[in-house]
């Protein structure tokens, strides 16, 4: 039996879209009819509080821990009870249970919005990221998200950042939209398929956006959104596939993007030095 996949989403920039990721990535697995733990270790309790809102779907658990012993129990918890996701909420800094979180996840999801302090401290998470991978000996998986970009504008901040990462061959997976509907949903519970009074264009948009996010993230845990419910002892096997292709993925897309602003994808954020140290 292969253990559902522990994802965190963690970096010690406070605001960057940490719990958005998770509720979206939450939402859209749900949607296909997975059953997803959602543990919030973040004092802040961003996530819990919208789980405790109504319209939290059914085949969602919610959970908070304040320390070590109540995350490893909580995750042993929603493994035992047959969650086939578990999606750890961390708060926005450093600190020794965001490490916990780190190291009990197959893979860690850094939201970066498209700004320098926000790539330094994606950066840093980075590090630690591979001090744990040293320290324990277990390979630990992390991406990028560029989240809160200004709709269809792609801002040279934006093609800095991005150029960045990809110089140090960090995955990355599909940016997010600064979206009223991600923030609504924050904010009144539900998910992002339960907010009717936007157009459908509007609702589109979003759904089809949350879904390239979150087959992007699942590929690197080798699962798809759509067989949530079904992983098997193969899944693990898959996982070098399915990075691949989210690697190729990440590369069309920044292909596309990259044509439409010939050159300025090349130059690096002034006084970041992320390849650096990311390298
Ligand atoms: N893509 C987005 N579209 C619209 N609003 C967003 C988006 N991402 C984040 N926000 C908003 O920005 C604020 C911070 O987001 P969020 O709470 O997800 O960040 P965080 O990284 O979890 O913060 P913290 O470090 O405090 O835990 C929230 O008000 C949220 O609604
Ligand atoms: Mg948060």
């Amino acid at each position: 039996m292969v253990k559902a996949p522990v994802i965190s989403f963690a970096t010690s920039k406070g605001g960057s879209g940490k719990s958005t990721a998770l509720i979206i990535l939450a939402s859209v697995f749900a949607h296909e009819g997975g059953k997803v733990a959602v543990i919030d270790t973040d004092p802040n309790e961003t996530v819990w509080r919208w789980s405790q809102k109504p319209g939290r779907p059914d085949n969602i658990s919610a959970y908070k821990t304040r320390n070590e012993d109540e995350l490893l129990d909580a995750i042993d918890a929603a493994r035992a009870s047959g969650h086939q996701l578990i999606l750890v909420d961390v708060e926005g800094r450093a600190s020794a249970l965001g490490n916990v979180a780190i190291s009990a996840a197959m893979l860690t999801v850094i939201p970066v919005r498209p700004s320098e302090p926000d790539g330094v401290e994606a950066s840093k998470t980075i590090k630690a990221i591979r001090a744990i991978e040293r320290s324990t000996g277990l390979e630990k998986r992390y991406c990028i998200v560029i989240n809160g970009l200004n709709g269809a504008i792609r801002t040279r901040t934006f093609y800095d950042v991005k150029a960045t990462f990809e110089q140090a061959n960090i995955p990355m997976a599909a940016h997010l939209v600064d979206r009223e509907i991600y923030r609504r949903v924050l904010m009144e519970g539900g998910t992002i398929y339960d907010m009717a009074d936007l157009t459908e264009k509007q609702l589109k948009t979003a759904h089809d956006e949350a879904y390239l996010f979150a087959d992007n993230v699942a590929a690197l845990v080798g699962l798809r959104p759509e067989d949530a419910g079904h992983a098997t002892p193969e899944a693990e096997a898959a996982v070098k596939t399915a990075v691949n292709r989210a690697a190729a993925a990440t590369k069309d897309q920044t292909q596309n993007e990259a044509d439409s602003v010939a050159g300025e994808a090349t130059r690096v954020v002034e006084g970041a030095s992320l390849s650096g140290e990311a390298a």
